[in-house]
């Protein structure tokens, strides 16, 4: 790393709480002139920083994270639960009230009905299956995550995706499939089958309707069962092209 990005990524880092830093005496050169000198790059030193984090450190970042306004508003960041080495991860959009409460992703309404559509696949959350959402804290009155919320985020569950490394993807509703997918996953004429490329390892998604969704509007709920067994066999075939 050069004299000049140092400094800053020395400061960023501390400022996360995950310091001290330690830098050789000879490499220690205060910078005159502004701390992002042109070049500079905040946004993707801090994204280094979290692509680096162990599970423990990663989940106390997202705890104090102050990178955007919900985190005046929230109770608490929802991390995710679930096991740390899951066979499938499934994505939602942001944390509503229950879940701002009590810390833990679809405790609400549309949680029971997530339970119940994984059971119908033998899974469970306790066992099977990690949870989270693009967004750690919840929106005000559970409106819409904007679009700088989710970029503040998207680090976090790019480091989530690598540590928990599952066989697959299930995420739920246009906001978390566009957010991990590109706009085009989250339309009516969506493909079925996507994949992401995490440590050079290629993962399989599969996108489906939110709960809450499906809570409000039963016609999709037969499109959700297809897309759950579509998802089982994407896991499936992961499985048998490598079973450990
Ligand atoms: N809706 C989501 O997208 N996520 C939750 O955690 C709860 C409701």
């Amino acid at each position: 790393m050069n004299a000049v990005a140092r400094p800053h990524r020395a400061r960023l880092v501390e400022a996360l709480g995950l310091g001290p830093v330690w830098v050789r005496k000879s490499a220690r050169i205060v910078p005159r002139g502004p701390v992002d000198a042109p070049g500079a790059d905040p946004a993707g030193e801090r994204r280094s920083v979290i692509a680096a984090l162990d599970w423990e450190p990663l989940q106390r970042m997202v705890s104090t994270c102050v990178a955007c306004d919900l985190a005046t508003s929230r109770t608490q960041a929802v991390f995710g639960s679930g096991p740390t080495h899951p066979a499938w991860l499934v994505i939602g959009e942001a944390p509503g009230a229950d879940e701002d409460e009590r810390g833990e992703p679809f405790v609400g309404t549309a949680g029971r009905l997530l339970d119940a559509m994984l059971a119908s696949l033998g899974l469970s959350r306790e066992r099977d299956v990690f949870v989270t959402n693009v967004v750690k804290c919840r929106p005000p009155g559970d409106r819409e995550a904007a679009a700088h919320e989710i970029a503040c985020c998207r680090p976090y569950l790019d480091r989530q995706i690598a540590l928990l490394a599952p066989r697959v993807v299930l995420t739920m509703g246009p906001v978390a499939s566009a957010a991990l997918l590109g706009a085009d996953a989250a339309t009516a004429e969506r493909v079925r089958e996507h994949s992401i490329s995490v440590d050079g390892r290629l993962i399989p998604v599969a996108v489906t309707h939110h709960p809450a969704h499906l809570m409000r509007s039963g016609d999709e709920k037969a499109q959700a069962w297809a897309d759950l067994c579509f998802a089982r066999s994407l896991y499936e075939r992961a499985i048998a092209a490598a079973p450990d």
